[in-house]
């Protein structure tokens, strides 16, 4: 896979190149090794310029073919797109499962989520170009509301939904009319190769391009250039910030934000232990709890903390650990190499203070597997309390009174999402609103989870900036343009 996608050529790249190796292992002369699947190109700060320029040129202030087409126009090139996709299910589907090692029932839903996805872009900007042709009229002036592109938008996504959470950006920047310059994720991006094919055929020369290769070397000049009108970025609070800051004019940037998150969830004396903790396996463990809307931090009351470990630690242990493509497997290789080490830390931080992993296996590492450890009692001068460990660690914090999860998220830095555990409608109603106050969703007796993808998606504090869903997401890639006019008897009509 040596190819990029710049001004509507596949361009063939013969310098230097990364390689992509799988999470899954095989048996090589030296052991068992990460599979290599393919290399890409790295293309150097010159290259990548190049690429933004065609995005410049085919956005043309506003003037080029992509940001004039009609609603319509627009449509049918997306329309073409979809099919162009669909026809890859099936490897597109297969490289998810070898490169991120996601299993085949969550790589499948990824791809299907997807089309419906765009799918669903389709039908609300149909929606939304409706009440966009309507007239208003105040104060003698008749005026038309449209919605405009916005230019330039750089769209860069983490890899653990390398197409469905990218997507949920990249697709309605493009459908509004912007051109995109399309940096891949690092884990996740062979899967893209099967639709360069596909952008290029459905869209006009230069709508998007695409960019591979180190980010600090290539996105630098990138933002350094000013020439980046939005920022769709998905990851860490910290790399957004270094972004938008090398912006020359940050406040002509418009940022759209998908950041950190460490939700908590809080089981409180009177849940159903058992939903709570089917729900919170879900949340915690699914792909390996490598989502940044999963629950990663535990509350449980102390009156139920004995009785909800055991439950707890008895799901966690039935748990299949296997590779991506196998039968009823829930737990599979991590794509970071730098996973392991790093939860072991986690891990190693809490025991040393006083906690203890109460599952047989749990943390062990063999390959690129880490089994998931239930931790416990876990406190906040703990690593575990505070960071995102984004892999399948539960650790557990034993509270007294109510007040201590909500001081927890009072203090914490990101405010993405909740879950809460209680079967008693009062005490859910008052821990219901200083949560909607702290938080972007509340979860009931239930995991935390993005979607619906109709549901706005955003979060506070360093967790978001923008809101994203199906029909926020036009808004957040437009901005209103007027057409007004004086009421005179020759327009009345
Ligand atoms: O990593 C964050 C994803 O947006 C999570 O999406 O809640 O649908 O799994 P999900």
């Amino acid at each position: 896979q040596r190819e990029y996608l710049l001004n509507g050529e596949l361009v063939e790249w013969n310098g230097d190149v990364t390689e992509i190796y799988s999470p899954v292992c095989i048996k090589t002369e030296n052991g068992l090794e990460r599979k290599l699947l393919g290399s890409i190109p790295n293309i150097s700060p010159k290259e990548a310029m190049d690429v933004l320029e065609a995005s410049v040129k085919a956005y043309n202030n506003g003037l080029g073919e992509w940001p004039t087409m009609s609603v319509e126009g627009r449509i049918k090139c997306m329309q073409k797109f979809v099919y162009l996709m669909i026809k890859e299910r099936d490897l597109i589907i297969k490289l998810l499962m070898w490169e991120i090692g996601k299993t085949l029932a969550d790589s499948t839903k990824e791809f299907d989520r997807t089309v419906d996805y765009i799918n669903q872009t389709i039908d609300a900007l149909k929606d939304l170009d409706r009440e966009s042709s309507r007239f208003q009229q105040a104060e003698g002036t008749i005026a038309q509301i449209r919605r405009a592109p916005l230019g330039v938008v750089l769209s860069m996504g983490p890899f653990n939904y390398p197409l469905n959470e990218i997507f949920t950006t990249l697709i309605p920047a493009l459908i509004m009319g912007n051109t995109i310059l399309f940096k891949l994720p690092k884990h996740g991006v062979l899967a893209h190769y099967p639709l360069l094919k596909a952008f290029k055929e459905a869209f006009p020369k230069g709508t998007v391009n695409t960019l591979y290769g180190k980010g600090s070397e290539i996105i630098t000049p990138i933002m350094e250039s000013g020439k980046v009108n939005v920022l769709a970025f998905i990851g860490s609070s910290k790399v957004a910030n270094g972004l938008k800051k090398l912006h020359p004019k940050v406040n002509r940037l418009r940022a759209i934000l998908s950041l950190d998150a460490k939700n908590a969830a809080i089981v409180t004396k009177n849940a159903n232990l058992d939903i709570a903790v089917s729900e919170i396996i879900l949340g915690a463990l699914s792909f390996n709890g490598q989502r940044c809307t999963a629950l990663k931090l535990i509350f449980v009351q102390k009156d139920v903390a004995e009785e909800f470990t055991q439950k707890l630690t008895a799901a966690v242990s039935a748990l299949k650990p296997g590779l991506p493509w196998e039968k009823d497997v829930k737990i599979t290789p991590l794509p970071e190499v730098n996973k392991p080490p790093y939860l072991q830390e986690c891990i190693n931080d809490a025991i040393s203070k006083g906690a203890k992993v109460l599952n047989e296996n749990g943390g062990f590492t063999e390959e690129s597997f880490v089994f998931p450890a239930v931790v416990y009692p876990v406190n906040n001068d703990m690593k575990l309390y505070h960071e995102e460990q984004f892999g399948p660690v539960i650790p557990v914090v034993p509270f007294d009174d109510i007040e201590e999860p909500i001081d927890y998220q009072v203090n914490a830095d990101h405010g993405m999402q909740v879950s809460i555990f209680s079967e008693d409608a009062q005490e859910v109603s008052q821990l219901i609103d200083p949560f909607v106050n702290l938080v972007s969703r509340v979860n009931i007796n239930c995991q935390a989870q993005r979607g619906p993808d109709v549901f706005p998606f955003t979060g506070r504090k360093d967790s978001a900036e923008g809101t994203l869903s199906v029909f926020d997401a036009l808004r957040s890639f437009s901005i209103r343009s007027l057409v007004a006019a004086k009421i005179t008897d020759s327009n009345k009509e």
